[in-house]
Parts: structure tokens; sequence; C-alpha cells
């Protein structure tokens, strides 16, 4: 568990409040809801729904999503593991797709996709999403893909990605969506890990006006990997690639399509039938591989979306993620779909070809809802206010934020200058676990800049000190959920063992089956959560996960490192950058060229997004006697703030050889 104390003073209190305009409020799905119940105030209705939460979800599992099979029970909870809605039989693809796609919804879009060259813009309507889809999911049955099969999807964000996605669970296949900007020893572990037998990817795709060649960094990855069987390879960029016909077969995705026919029975499964495993980091070297289940993932995210962000049926969605990671996953694939909206994807770079490609976007979309990042919001804040000053954004009526705390500052500069000092904003809190927001605002909430508010619907969250008590109001503690939710975790991939320790062994005693989030956080006098950061040794980069001993074990597979120790620095743009601490082995000699060397040789294994900020060679890294590396005590010296009683320390004079870094 955590070497931080989890009570953290609270430095800066933000007052105000920020009141949602009565017609946003009135016109909202929420209050519709509210008002067919009988509900008038918010914070009634918040708790009737998380008291009632059996009931609550089940009226929601009948609202969204259309069951092949109706279940006969909602929650079977046994500590540490939930099922929901038994007996059921779903597709998710089904539900996605198809019945669309046999409604007047056949001609609307379901993807406006841009492709970083500018004037490259994929227009797919659910009609097509209809056909693509069952192509694919005959291509991948010809292949021999059956029902819980595995599948890795290594594809940038272009429509084939959710299009692979939506096939895989057509046929009951599971996929394995790996982050295109993840490298090849990311890929080839999760790959193995996953016992995919299938991979999908692409020649090339484009990000600041280069081609990056991932077909090229598969293969490399497959060579490792020796259950896959066959490789589809979407063309996209026209790069020459060599097409392997060795222990895998690589077909091109146009040819394996070409004449399948456009109608695929879907294949309705249980309820708790796997839709996913996404690999996401946790506190030690190895991925965690988190497993969601088809039934529970058309109730959460549609529900969840539908009335956080407030979705109408002439909206336009974005989602500004990478379907790499859960947000894609939820918000830009099965919960926009299992709503019929549309959703805009964008191939490239924020700053491609200028500042200013996400405001033109929106204006050319007609966006009409954004969510995005802090460390995006904080990008654009850095360029200035001019850039999204140039483009008429007065499309958008909603915006939206996640995957770190925002400070209220970026917050503020938010609601400015894209929200025309007008627009409210959902900051939403959850996690790859969670599968969907757990804490978050809805419209017709009152927002404190900072605050992530209140437990949505449905959703029981507490903080808690160690022991299990709540924690006085304004004092940190664990961020804790009290209850099961329908699209939360059902166990990491072939590792019970660890999905027990991790999530449910800490507060077991006190409270069995309280789900510890792994966060920090604190309630103000009204309710409000604020979310302070991770009691983990979890690194936050641009708000994306990273383990700190992930880089830690890329830092040591190179030859020279004997061991490594790595923090994370809090950074204005970013939230943090990681800082490595390097022992080299014995005879090796310290130099700017290794300094160099480790760092691309981390970039290689992990992705440019574990690229180091800093690299510093140590003689010797801070442990304890039972030789776990002492990150906090690393952190709190490097950052020149007293590390404590470091007299147990196997090593304390190691403590001294740490140099200060700010
Ligand atoms: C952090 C991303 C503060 C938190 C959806 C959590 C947040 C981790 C917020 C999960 C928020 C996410 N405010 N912190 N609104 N949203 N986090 O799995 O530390 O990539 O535990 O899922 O992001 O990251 P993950």
């Amino acid at each position: 568990m955590a070497e931080e104390t989890v009570t953290t003073k609270v430095l800066m209190e933000e007052k105000r409040v920020f009141k949602p305009p009565e017609d946003l409020v009135k016109n909202s799905n929420v209050w519709q809801w509210m008002k067919k119940k009988g509900f008038t105030d918010e914070r009634e209705m918040r708790d009737w729904t998380q008291k009632n939460y059996v009931d609550f979800w089940d009226e929601m599992a009948q609202t969204y999503a259309d069951w092949h099979e109706p279940y006969t029970q909602v929650l079977d909870w046994k500590p540490p593991y939930a099922k929901w809605f038994l007996g059921g039989k779903i597709n998710v693809t089904y539900n996605c797709v198809d019945r669309h796609a046999k409604s007047w919804r056949k001609n609307k879009l379901a993807y406006i996709g841009y492709g970083e060259p500018q004037g490259e813009v994929w227009k797919l309507t659910y009609g097509d999403l209809y056909r693509e889809v069952n192509k694919l999911a005959n291509g991948l049955k010809s292949l021999g893909v059956k029902a819980g099969d595995k599948v890795s999807i290594y594809l940038p964000m272009v429509p084939q990605l959710p299009i692979a996605m939506l096939a895989c669970a057509k046929i009951g296949a599971i996929h394995s969506v790996v982050f295109s900007g993840f490298s090849v020893g990311a890929y080839a572990a999760r790959v193995e890990d996953a016992d995919s037998i299938v991979s999908i990817t692409i020649d090339g795709f484009y990000r600041r006006g280069k081609i990056v060649e991932l077909k090229k960094q598969a293969d490399e990855a497959l060579a490792k990997c020796p259950k896959i069987k066959h490789q589809i390879v979407y063309k996209r960029a026209g790069n020459e690639v060599p097409m392997n016909t060795g222990t895998w077969k690589d077909v091109w995705w146009h040819e394996l399509c070409a004449n399948q026919s456009s109608e695929c029975d879907p294949v309705f499964v249980d309820s708790e039938h796997r839709l996913y495993i996404l690999y996401t980091s946790g506190t030690t070297g190895k991925p965690k591989g988190i497993e969601h289940a088809q039934g529970g993932y058309m109730v959460g995210p549609p529900q969840t979306l539908h009335w956080v962000f407030d979705l109408k049926e002439d909206d336009v969605w974005w989602c500004a993620a990478d379907i790499g990671w859960v947000t894609g996953h939820s918000y830009i694939v099965y919960g926009p779909l299992n709503l019929g909206a549309t959703c805009v994807m964008y191939e490239g770079s924020p700053d491609y070809p200028d500042i200013g490609r996400w405001w033109s976007i929106i204006e050319e979309s007609g966006t009409t809802v954004l969510y995005t990042t802090p460390t995006a919001i904080r990008m654009f804040m850095r360029a200035g206010e001019a850039w999204p000053a140039k483009y008429n954004l007065k499309s958008l009526r909603l915006l939206g934020t996640v995957g770190e705390p925002i400070n209220p500052e970026a917050w503020i500069w938010y609601r400015k200058n894209i929200g025309r000092d007008q627009l409210q904003i959902m900051d939403t809190w959850w996690q790859t676990e969670t599968g969907t927001f757990a804490v978050s605002p809805l419209p017709i909430t009152p927002l404190k800049p900072g605050s992530a508010t209140l437990p949505l619907p449905g959703f029981g969250v507490d903080v808690l000190d160690d022991q299990g008590d709540p924690v006085p109001v304004g004092s940190g503690g664990n961020v804790v959920q009290t209850t099961p939710w329908p699209a939360m975790l059902r166990d990491f991939y072939k590792d019970p063992a660890r999905y027990m320790q991790t999530y449910w062994e800490f507060y077991w005693k006190t409270h069995p089956g309280y789900y510890l989030a792994g966060d920090k956080g604190r309630r103000d006098e009204d309710g409000y959560f604020f979310i302070q950061g991770r009691i983990d040794d979890v690194l936050k980069i641009a708000g994306h996960r990273l383990g700190n001993s992930e880089v830690e074990s890329a830092a040591v597979s190179h030859p020279a490192v004997a061991e490594a120790a790595v923090i994370g620095k809090p950074d204005e743009v970013k939230g943090e950058v990681i800082i490595v601490f390097a022992c080299l082995k014995e005879g090796v000699k310290e130099s700017e060229e290794l300094r160099k060397e480790l760092a691309a040789h981390i970039r290689k294994e992990l992705g440019p997004l574990a690229t180091p900020e800093a690299i510093y060679f140590v003689k010797d890294v801070p442990k304890t006697r039972s030789g776990k590396i002492m990150r906090r005590v690393i952190r709190s010296r490097a950052m020149g703030q007293d590390p404590g009683d470091i007299s147990t320390l196997a090593n304390p004079e190691a403590v001294e050889a740490i140099p200060k870094i700010v």
C-alpha cells in the first residue's frame, strides 16, 4: 500500500460557485427523468439512487440496452466479484450499430473523422458502419476467430479502430486495444499476456506531418509472440511494408474483406461475457489486464454519457481522447454509439499544422460538446487565447474534462476562452477500472472549479482514513466506492489474486466489498469531492497512466543499468514528467552519450509518453531493508524537501547522494 501519508493539507480553497443556467437545467436529460420520477432536488435524487442502486440500475438497463433475452437477476454481489444482469443475453455491436442501421438513423453520421493531413475527412453513417463491421467480423471468422478468442488491436485514431473493436464484439471475441503511441516492448508484452491469436494494425499513420510506421513496430513485437496466427493490416499511409508469411500470416484488411458479406449475425452472449481487456498501469512493472463485460457496458457508458453530457439527437460529440485508453473505449465507441450519437475523431497532433487545429475542427464539424484533459487545456492556455479566438466556437454548448485533477486556473481559462464564459464544465472522475464516470457533475449541478462534485446517481463513493473511518470535512483520505456498479471491472486477466490485493484487501476487515480506488481525495462542507492524486506509485503523464516501476523495468532492461528509481516531477503543462535515477553496472562509465542512449531505450521500450525529462546517474538508490525502493524519500530529497526519518533504511547514505533537481 501507499508509502505516502494520505492526510493532505488543503492549500488552496476555490470558493466560486458556477450555477447552471436555467435553460440547460430544464432541457437536460437528467431533469426529464427527475420530473418523471417526482424529484425536484438534485441531492435528494442522488441520495435516493445511491440507496436504491439495484433498482436504479435495473431501470437504466431496461432503458439503454436492448436485451436479446431478458435478465432474471439484476445483481449477484459476492465481494470482490459482482455479476450484473444475470441470465440476460446481449450483443454490444447489435446495440451500438445494428439497431441504428435498421432504423431511420441508417443515414445519420456515426463518425466524422479528420485525418491529420488537412482536407482529409472520413464520414461514416450508421449504415456504413454496419457494413464495414460485418465484413471485418466475417473476415475474422474466416481466420478462425471464435467467441472468447482474444484479438490485439494496435491502431491509431482512424475509424478502422472502432470498426475492429465492434467486429470483435459482434462475434463475441475479446479485444485488447493497445495505444498506438506505445512501443514494441509494450505491444509484445500485452499481446503475449492476452493470449491473442490475431493482431490488427496499420501500415502507417500521420503524426506531426510524419508517417509513423506502425506495422514495423507490430512486426518486431509479434516476433516475440508465438500464439499469433494472423495479422490484419489496414492500408492507410501507403508506406512500404513487408507482408509476413512465417509464424504468423499477414493479410491486407481490404483483401480480407473484399469478398465478405456485409451481413453478419451477432453472437448473443451472456451478460457477463467479456467485452474487452485493457492493460493499465499499477504498482508493479507488469501492466494489469482489466476485464470488462458486455452487459454492463451497454448500461454504464450510455447512461452516464446521456446524463452527464446530456447528449441529444442532434449533438456532435467530441471526446478528444485516444481510443487506446479507457476514455475512448467508453466515450468514443461504446457509450455514444449505443445512443446513436455522432462523434468526431481526429487522427493527429493538436498542434499540427498549428495549435489552432482543434478549434478549426470544432468550427468545421459544428461540435456541440467537447471533452478533453487538463493537460490539453494547459497546453492551449500556454499557446494563448488568440488561437481559439480566431475560430467560431459558438456551436459548443457543454464542456468536459478528465484524467487528472484540473487546477482552477485552467478550469477558468477553459470556461472563458472555449466556453464564452458561459458554458458549464463537467469534471468527470473515473478510471480504467470503473469503466464510466463515477464522480461527476450533471448539467443541473452548481460547479466549483477543481471539483468533480458528487457521486453520480447509482454510485456510492466515500473518503476514508486508513482505519476505515470517514475523514472529517476538508481532510484528505482514500477514495473508495462502497457499492458495485454495472460497468465496473470484473477481474484482472489471469490474475485474480492481484485483483483482490489491489482493490479489495485494504478495507476487507472493516468494510468487505469496498473498492479502493487508489486516489487521495477530500470533501468540502458541501460534500464536493476534490481529487488530489494517487496514493500508489502510478504516474500521470499528460493524463496517461504509467507505473513508476514500468519505467524502472524499462530502464534496467538496458545492459548498462543495474538498478533504477523513477519519480514524477510536477510540471506546469503535463501534470507530471518522468525523472530517472539510474545506477550503472560495475565498470560502466557515465557519459552524456549513455544518458541519451538510455532515454532513447526507455522511449523505445514503452513509447514516446515514457520519454524521461531527465536522467541522473547515482551510485545507489534508497531502499528499505526488504529491498523496496523508497520513491517517496527520493522524491522529497530531489524536490528539496525534508525526506523525514530515514534511519530505518538499508542504506541511508544513498539519500544524501540523490541530487536536488529543482
Ligand atoms: C485520475 C482515466 C482528478 C485519477 C479515465 C484516477 C482524475 C486515474 C480525474 C485513472 C479527475 C481521472 N480529477 N483525477 N476528473 N479523472 N483522474 O485509468 O488519479 O487512465 O485514479 O482513467 O486518473 O486513470 P485512467
